[in-house]
């Protein structure tokens, strides 16, 4: 895929996919910088930068000293709560991040930036001007400045609208297929929302090989690829099937949250994402949920949160 030799900078390397996306650009031969806030040390070859990139001093003196060929910002606060304490995180870690590292790129020029985006950014509602959440509406206006400073500045810079991504390695617990999983080993009962919402789920190492074929995709900047299955599946469909497959004794508890207001229900065009790049999502959701469970009941196993 061409990207040995060259200088990447990973933004969001501590997370789920931008640790997958590292490992992958490692293997194919590229020097990997990552950023974190915290101190990590890892035992591969990525060179760690320690700051924030809300700080604009930050990121100037990093894309400077670095002076990478390509970035992906993956970093963000992923949380699609309504909640008010979500305000300020989305919009600096989603909207001011991106911003700075726009800004930074006008006077330090890379081959090409490419930005995480989401499905949820657009309001498949009536009302088309108003976000569903404060992320949808942080990763809105991030999508929308990359869009500007394409137009305006001719910015090498192009978006990938991830849908739902599920696989082995995502940290925040919280989120809908770790909580299953571990539940359901754990033998608990998982409490959740009606169920009722249609999402487009994509398995994690199909993502990272349509990031990957972004980067020296030919005619894309300035413009938001689908990065997704293609099918939508009904979450108590998806929750359902995960759980038989671990314990079907375990019966998910639906309807125990409230469902969030102004849902989105988008499936990727996989077919316009074909045409502009060449990639298309390979591993079946039973294939991709196999190796999750099993990711899992290794993680739960080795912290003793279940007992065999
Ligand atoms: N996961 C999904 O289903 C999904 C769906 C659609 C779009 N996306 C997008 O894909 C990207 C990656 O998602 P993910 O699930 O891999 O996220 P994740 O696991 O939560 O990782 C995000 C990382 O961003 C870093 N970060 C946050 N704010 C930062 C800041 N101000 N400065 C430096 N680093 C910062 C955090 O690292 P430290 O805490 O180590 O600093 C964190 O590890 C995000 O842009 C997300 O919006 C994800």
């Amino acid at each position: 895929m061409e990207v040995c030799e060259k200088k990447i900078l990973v933004t969001g390397a501590s997370g789920f996919i931008g640790s997958a996306l590292s490992r992958k650009l490692l293997k194919l031969g590229a020097t990997v910088y990552a950023v974190s806030r915290r101190d990590i040390n890892t035992d591969d070859e990525i060179i760690w930068y320690k700051g924030d990139l809300s700080s604009l001093d930050f990121v100037t003196s990093l894309i400077k000293e670095i002076q990478p060929d390509y970035i992906y910002h993956l970093a963000s606060h992923v949380c699609g709560s309504r909640e008010y304490k979500n305000m300020i995180p989305t919009f600096n870690d989603n909207f001011v991040t991106a911003f700075n590292l726009l800004l930074t790129v006008h006077k330090y020029p890379v081959k090409r930036l490419i930005l995480a985006g989401s499905f949820e950014e657009i309001n498949s509602h009536k009302d088309l001007s108003i976000p569903s959440s404060p992320y949808a509406a942080a990763k809105f206006a991030a999508l929308n400045y990359a869009l500007l400073f394409h137009k305006l500045y001719k910015t090498p810079v192009c978006i990938a609208s991830l849908y739902m991504v599920y696989g082995p390695g995502q940290k925040d617990l919280t989120k809908l297929i770790p909580y299953v999983t571990l539940s359901t080993l754990k033998k608990k009962t998982p409490k959740l929302t009606s169920g009722n919402r249609n999402v487009d789920w994509v398995y994690v190492d199909d993502v990272v090989s349509a990031l990957i074929k972004m980067h020296n995709a030919p005619n894309i900047d300035g413009h938001s690829i689908d990065i997704g299955s293609g099918a939508s599946i009904k979450t108590k469909n998806i929750v359902t099937n995960l759980v038989n497959s671990i314990n079907p004794s375990i019966e998910p508890h639906f309807g125990a949250l409230d469902d969030r207001k102004m849902e989105q229900e988008k499936i990727a065009n996989v077919v316009e994402t074909y045409k502009k790049i060449g990639w298309k999502p390979t591993t079946s959701l039973k294939e991709g949920l196999l190796n999750t469970v099993k990711y899992y009941s290794n993680f739960a196993y080795s912290l003793f949160l279940v007992i065999y």
